[in-house]
Order: structure tokens, then C-alpha cells, then sequence
């Protein structure tokens, strides 16, 4: 019986060490255990890297249906060598006030942080919609902290750029009224397809425009950005943020119009500027996308899809969140990816892949496990 005990206590003791053993590799769409040995809960993520330590935020999801709306927050791990990663636990709480905006069953989706130096602070922004709305209030959610990890200070919702023109408006869409192309009698027609031939820029002018999937973006200059899925998510919009990075300052350009991208990942490299997306499908996984442009504001080409071999044409089984510059790495980039789980989110798998590029073009390829 003696033996018997000990040898539980061994069993216990080396199961404990081996889920808190320090791994060194990546194994993508396997379980990611956190520093407690527990599946990472940060889905839909991004990656602060903020004075030598990368802080990861996602959506933390719960077992079962119900997990596919907002039931605990926005968790936040940390981590020296993007490797092991210690939960530091929720960073921007749902509240139990079923009237507020971010309440406990509204969708909080894609939280993705960035440093405001100038006011010294954490400043987060999300894809919200409001509980009991399904997906129509499209709008997005900013909220800050005094320190990365949080907690998190909810501001407000809106939807941005109201009462501005996108730096590429054209006469049909400047106009307040939700006018078809086909009742619009002169002006240009700049694009084929626009969700509809309706003139959605127009019809939110006021309220300020849709906004969904979305990610953030710093230039080397400091000036940041939001970019997000809108107009239904028919077209890709690109917006500066003020110099607090709380809100949108009216100058925006429209992207892509009529291609539905969703899950907009955006990075710099060589001076150029890069879009990986997806398509639009919900949970299900599709082609990804990519783009290239010398400037934010200017002319976008897509370049196809990034993935290579099987499963190329679904992305491997996941939709894109983030690309993160690995620090003090030259030309090393991780795409990061989410495998949705709708049935059982709390199961989401992550899939981390190496971006690598031939010419210009960024390239993905499967890999069971890796390091960079
Ligand atoms: C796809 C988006 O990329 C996800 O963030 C989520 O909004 C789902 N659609 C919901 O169906």
C-alpha cells in the first residue's frame, strides 16, 4: 500500500513537472499549454512587444455554445521568448450590468493592444457588438491601462470616422443617401461590385462607419492605425488614429472594395506594407489572402494566396489574426491563426507558422512543429 502511495506521488509530482517543463518550439494546431500546463485562452489575438516582453491578448472563451459570446473578458499572457507564456489572467472584464456596452453576452472579438507613448499607457481596441445584436451594431471598442498586462479601463464604443469622407471617396458615394449605382445618374462608378451597388459610405456618414474584423497597426513614425472590416463587410477600411489612439481622426481610405476580407493581419517589411486576410465565411475556414502597398493610403495589389501544399486553399484549417516581427530577428515573422472551435470554443487551436517571402510575395507553408 506504502509503494503503492509513493508511487502515486511520483506519478503527480512528474506530471506537474512536465506540464510546467519550458518547451522551445511551436506545434501548430496542437494544444498550447501556458506556464500552468493549461490550453492558452486568447483567441482572435494579437501581441503587444513592449520593453523586451511580449504580452499576447485574445478573447478567452468558455466550453460550449454559449462560449461564442463574450462570458469572462479579454485574457492577457506574457511571455520572454514567445515560447512559454504565463497567464496574467483577464485583462479587460465583461461587465454583469446586461446594459452596458461591453455587458457579459455581448461579442467582443479580435482585442489587440498597442503603447501610446505619449501618455504613457496601454491603449486596447475590439470588434464589439452589443448583447442581443448579433452582428449588427458592427462597432469598435477601446479601452486603456497603466500597465500592459492591465487591468483594463473600458472608454467607449462607436463607430469611426463619422462625418468624414475616405481620402478615396468618389462622387457616387458622396452623397448621405443609400442610393443604388443604378439610380445614381453621372458621376464615376469606381468599382464593379460594392456590396450590393449600395452606397453604404454614404448611408453611415452620420453615425460613423461599419466596423468588424480588425486589427492595429504602429508605422516606425508613431502614427497609428485601425484596420477594419466595413460597408457590410464588403470593403477594407484603413483609419489613422489621434495621437492618444483612443479614436479615429476622420482620414481613412477604402480597400479592396467588394472583396469581403475579414481577419485583416497588417505588418511592414522592407519599407513596403502587407495584408494577409481571409475571406469571408464565418467560422469556417477559407482561402487566405495577401497584399502589398509602398504606402498605407496608397494603391494596394493583391498578390494571392500565401499558403503552399495541401490544404493550402483553407488555410490549413485556420483563419488569420496577427503577423508579428519577431524582436532583434532579422526578416523573421510568425503568422499567427486561429482554428475555431464554434461547437466548443474554449477548444480553439492556434496555428503559428513562419512567414517567409519569395520576392515580394509572403509564403506560408505547413510545418508540424518549429522554431525560429
Ligand atoms: C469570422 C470572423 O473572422 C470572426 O472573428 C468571427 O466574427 C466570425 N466570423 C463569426 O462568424
Amino acid at each position: 500500500m506504502k509503494y503503492f502511495l509513493y508511487f502515486g506521488l511520483f506519478v503527480c509530482l512528474s506530471l506537474v513537472s512536465s506540464c510546467q517543463k519550458k518547451t522551445g518550439s511551436f506545434r501548430p494546431g496542437m494544444l498550447f499549454p501556458d506556464t500552468d500546463g493549461v490550453h492558452i485562452n486568447a483567441h482572435g489575438g494579437g501581441i503587444l512587444s513592449h520593453n523586451g516582453k511580449y504580452y499576447w491578448f485574445g478573447e478567452h472563451k468558455i466550453a460550449g455554445k454559449l462560449g461564442n459570446s463574450a462570458q469572462v473578458g479579454v485574457s492577457c499572457y506574457s511571455s520572454d521568448d514567445l515560447y512559454n507564456w504565463k497567464n496574467e489572467g483577464i485583462a479587460l472584464a465583461v461587465s454583469e450590468d446586461s446594459t452596458h456596452d461591453i455587458a457579459r453576452g455581448c461579442v467582443l472579438e479580435r482585442p489587440k493592444v498597442i503603447y501610446n507613448a505619449k501618455n504613457n499607457n496601454y491603449v486596447m481596441w475590439f470588434h464589439l457588438e452589443r448583447k442581443g445584436n448579433s452582428y449588427s451594431s458592427a462597432l469598435t471598442g477601446v479601452a486603456v491601462a497603466d500597465k500592459p498586462e492591465g487591468p483594463y479601463r473600458f472608454i467607449r464604443s462607436f463607430r469611426p470616422d463619422a462625418g468624414a469622407w475616405p481620402v478615396n471617396v468618389s462622387d457616387f458615394h458622396k452623397r448621405t443617401d443609400n442610393r443604388t449605382k443604378e439610380a445614381f445618374s453621372g458621376g464615376d462608378l469606381p468599382e464593379p461590385i460594392d456590396s450590393g451597388m449600395m452606397n453604404l459610405i454614404g448611408r453611415d456618414f452620420e453615425k460613423g462607419q461599419m466596423s468588424r474584423d480588425m486589427n492595429l497597426f504602429v508605422d516606425d513614425d508613431g502614427r497609428a492605425y485601425l484596420v477594419h472590416a466595413s460597408e457590410e463587410n464588403s470593403t477594407l477600411h484603413i483609419s489613422e488614429l489621434t495621437d492618444d489612439y483612443t479614436d479615429t481622426r476622420g482620414h481613412y481610405v477604402r480597400l479592396f472594395p467588394g472583396r469581403f476580407m475579414e481577419a485583416p493581419a497588417l505588418f511592414k517589411r522592407d519599407g513596403k506594407y502587407y495584408l494577409i486576410m481571409s475571406g469571408c465565411t464565418g467560422w469556417a475556414p477559407n482561402e487566405a489572402r495577401s497584399a502589398v502597398a509602398d504606402s498605407l493610403f496608397g494603391e494596394w495589389r493583391e498578390l494571392g494566396n500565401p499558403c503552399v501544399g495541401e490544404d493550402a486553399d483553407l488555410t490549413f484549417h485556420s483563419q488569420s489574426t496577427y503577423v508579428l516581427p519577431v524582436d532583434g530577428k532579422e526578416d523573421c515573422f510568425i503568422f499567427m491563426a486561429d482554428r475555431w472551435v464554434p461547437e466548443n470554443p474554449i477548444d480553439g487551436r492556434y496555428v503559428w507558422l513562419p512567414l517567409t517571402f519569395e520576392g515580394e510575395k509572403p509564403v506560408l507553408r505547413w510545418t508540424d512543429e518549429w522554431s525560429y
